[in-house]
């Protein structure tokens, strides 16, 4: 909720070796999913979006394209658009280039501080009359927001809410509403359950494209916090986890080893696995509930005419 000093950034960038040391020393051993997006994870998620296997990006982009004047609540003028997570303006930009787009300011929230400026330079050359307000700061984490305007809609695409398990969904779904303010709108887009048959090639395409973002995670822990991973020790697994909905992504340990990291030796057995990542696949039903647990009403739902992707509009009481 807006007060009375402004906009501080509250939340710092997640130390990288703390975050690594903590994965890495539990049981299983485990490595947060933000960590992929170094400059190198972000230009290998791009491939990955361009990958003929990777149906999300384009089917989302297409889906938002075609709802994209459906979307806006009726009488909703000089409205809000809140992204998180939103250093790359393009799907925002479906809603925004409209020629009877709603929105005159668009807020982005995410931790790459850098990205940010270069997304307000860019919208400032196509949309001189639109206010872009960046916000440095890690989306999970609550946050508040310096005063803006209303009707206010947030906007979390990507399906990047299938990083979160349930409750940590439900949690984040909660803070946005929060932050958000009451008499709000949130339009989620988010990947559905549907066959391991198209969900398994996407995440183990057969350039290595997927291999590589993973893999690169390594890269990054040798760089950023000395770590001495030999990338030749590890190969990338993609397994669909029926009874989780998910489908999990794993570094795989192709003989013993011991690294070292932190000061910290740990070591490995051939075939132990580091999770990586959790790419939650929900049902429309078991996503409206988890959003409705959040304090979000259903407004409406839209499919793809294949039924693989789903854009959610709800509303806050
Ligand atoms: C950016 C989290 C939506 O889960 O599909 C792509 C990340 N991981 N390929 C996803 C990802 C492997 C992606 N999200």
């Amino acid at each position: 909720m807006p007060n009375d000093t402004g906009f501080v950034p509250q939340n710092q960038r997640a130390d990288v070796l703390e975050a690594a040391l903590g994965g890495l020393t539990a049981t299983p051993k485990t490595l947060p999913a933000k960590l992929f997006y170094d400059d190198e994870g972000c230009r290998l998620f791009y491939e990955i979006t361009r990958l003929p296997e990777y149906y999300l990006t384009r089917t989302e982009t297409a889906l938002l394209t075609s709802i994209a004047s459906s979307v806006v609540p009726d009488g909703f003028r000089d409205a809000v658009l809140v992204e998180f997570g939103g250093s790359d303006e393009t799907k925002a930009r479906i809603l925004l280039d409209r020629p009877d787009s709603p929105f005159t300011t668009y807020v982005s929230i995410d931790v790459a501080a850098s990205s940010l400026t270069a997304m307000q330079v860019r919208l400032g050359d196509v949309h001189p009359g639109l206010t872009v307000v960046p916000i440095a700061a890690d989306f999970m984490q609550p946050l508040r927001l310096p005063p803006l305007g209303s009707p206010r809609m947030g906007f979390f695409p990507g399906s990047t809410i299938g990083n979160l398990d349930p409750a940590a969904a439900a949690r984040f779904l909660a803070s946005a509403r929060d932050c958000l303010g009451p008499d709000s709108w949130f339009l989620l887009g988010a990947d559905l359950r549907k066959s391991p048959r198209i969900l398994l090639p996407a995440y183990n395409d057969a350039a290595g494209v997927t291999a590589a973002f993973n893999l690169n995670l390594l890269r990054r822990l040798n760089r950023e916090a000395g770590a001495d991973f030999d990338l030749n020790a590890f190969r990338h697994e993609a397994v669909w986890n029926d009874r989780e909905s998910r489908i999990e992504m794993h570094l795989i340990a192709t003989r013993d080893q011991t690294v070292h990291l932190g000061g910290r030796r740990i070591a490995f057995r051939e075939a132990e696995s580091i999770h990586t990542e959790n790419s939650y696949k929900h049902t429309p039903d078991r996503l409206i509930e988890i959003a409705r647990r959040a304090g979000w009403g259903m407004q409406q739902v839209w499919k793809d005419p294949a039924g693989l992707f789903g854009a959610f509009l709800f509303r806050g009481g």
